[in-house]
């Protein structure tokens, strides 16, 4: 019968040519659609977390997508869920880091008291590209003093060395392409 990682693949859709002209768009909103296929995701997730990260304090989302996948996780696991929002989305005092885009720049933000010093953390999002949303993440958790575990994603692009990029940190993905 078909694996929990082959009825995933099966919900993910590319789009040539979106958001600009060139690009292969992979589109997860399918997976979110098919309550059989988001279990299949936390299942997967919720076990490579229990085997290699039984010390985890928390789970770290990653703004929008990545607020998809992190509470229900999280959840699974009996632990809270933190949101690193893009800037100026969040009320009170808030730590930031700014990274490069192709042609401009952005900046994430968590609020101060969001994490401990010393807390461990896995952090999430739905995939990883280039890597630079996912790096200025873990620079946040560096800022606070907080302990990246490892990063999470659904769908890794293994082109763009987006874990390279984040080394020494380790990437887990559930599909390459
Ligand atoms: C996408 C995706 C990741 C990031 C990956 O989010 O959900 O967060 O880009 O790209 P990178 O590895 O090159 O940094 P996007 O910025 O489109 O924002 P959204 O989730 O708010 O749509
Ligand atoms: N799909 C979804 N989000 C993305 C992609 C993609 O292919 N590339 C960069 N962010």
């Amino acid at each position: 019968s078909e694996s929990k990682l082959q009825l995933i693949q099966r919900h993910i859709r590319a789009f040539p040519d979106f958001p600009k002209k060139g690009i292969l768009f992979r589109d997860i909103c399918p997976i979110l659609k098919n309550p059989a296929s988001l279990t299949a995701v936390i299942d997967l997730l919720e076990e490579h977390v229990r085997k290699n990260h039984p010390r985890v304090d928390v789970i770290v989302g990653l703004d929008a997508r990545g607020f998809l996948f992190g509470p229900p996780l999280a959840l699974r696991l009996g632990l809270g869920f933190i949101l690193v929002r893009k800037k100026g989305k969040l009320p009170g005092a808030t730590v930031s880091v700014s990274y490069e885009l192709e042609y401009s720049k952005a900046e994430v933000e968590i609020q101060e008291d969001a994490v401990a010093a010393g807390q461990r953390v896995l952090i999430i999002d739905d995939l990883l590209a280039t890597g630079g949303t996912m790096l200025a993440a873990c620079e946040l958790m560096r800022k606070r003093q907080a302990e990246v575990l490892g990063c999470m994603v659904v769908v890794e692009l293994r082109d763009l060395n987006g874990a390279d990029r984040l080394k020494p940190h380790q990437v887990f993905s559930l599909v390459q392409y």
